[in-house]
């Protein structure tokens, strides 16, 4: 059950005054009745709601799927070497996509979902969507990596990194967090300080937390949650 005047303004007016005042005018009819309090609730999959004579129908909803990706798989549709993360996820969601990517041998957090736009939110560097890894690597980081992820790295090959956080947990251990994601990032990063990267696990991305879902394993997040990765 949902709101009359969210109803309305999700799927025709896109605001809530807008929706009061339509009806407040008489313009929207529930069941074929003038209905003039937007707190009634009504069940969009049975109500059929007109407004000046159009029928309002809901937006399908949006799917977003967290999968506990494991190493070995590539982050592709289909591949014709390698298991392909599409294979953990339930039948029913394989039309959804891989929202970026994760290499073959990293694990951890992979969102899928049919919404093109929160895809694109996400993975684009303007929204400053942060990514948290975890990262086992030959040698141990010092303050001066610190400082230079802070800075923003130079990799290998001339490309200028955003400015990231390095966290040192301990020998070989650390915390990386990244709002960007180029290719294999977060291994030249740690290569371009000489710490080659053993192991790799994303923990997070911007309010999310893989939590203690298991290894290969998916969930499929609320609209909460969906909502929570952009705060405004
Ligand atoms: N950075 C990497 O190097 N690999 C990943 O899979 C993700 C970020």
């Amino acid at each position: 059950m949902e709101r009359l005047d969210k109803f309305l303004s999700d799927t025709y007016t896109k605001s809530r005054s807008k929706a009061k005042e339509l009806l407040k005018q008489g313009r929207v009819l529930v069941n074929g009745l003038p209905q003039r309090s937007g707190d009634v609730k009504i069940d969009p999959q049975k109500d059929t709601v007109l407004c000046d004579g159009v029928l309002l129908t809901a937006r399908p909803k949006r799917r977003v799927l967290l999968l506990h990706k494991p190493a070995g798989c590539v982050t592709a549709l289909r591949d014709r070497e390698h298991k392909t993360v599409m294979e953990y996820l339930p039948p029913e969601h394989r039309d959804l996509c891989p929202v970026g990517r994760l290499d073959k041998d990293t694990e951890g957090l992979l969102l899928f979902t049919d919404d093109g736009d929160l895809a694109h939110r996400l993975i684009s560097p303007k929204h400053r969507v942060k990514k948290l890894y975890y990262a086992e690597h030959e040698g141990t980081c010092t303050l001066e990596d610190v400082l230079a992820f802070r800075e923003g790295l130079t990799l290998g090959d001339g490309s200028k990194c955003l400015p990231a956080e390095l966290e040192i947990l301990g020998e070989g251990k650390s915390l990386v967090t990244v709002t960007e994601g180029m290719y294999h990032q977060v291994r030249r990063m740690l290569a371009s300080r000489g710490k080659p990267v053993t192991y790799l696990k994303r923990l997070g991305e911007g309010s999310l937390h893989l939590g203690d879902l298991p290894l290969g394993m998916t969930r499929e997040l609320t609209e909460e949650e969906i909502a929570s990765l952009f705060p405004v």
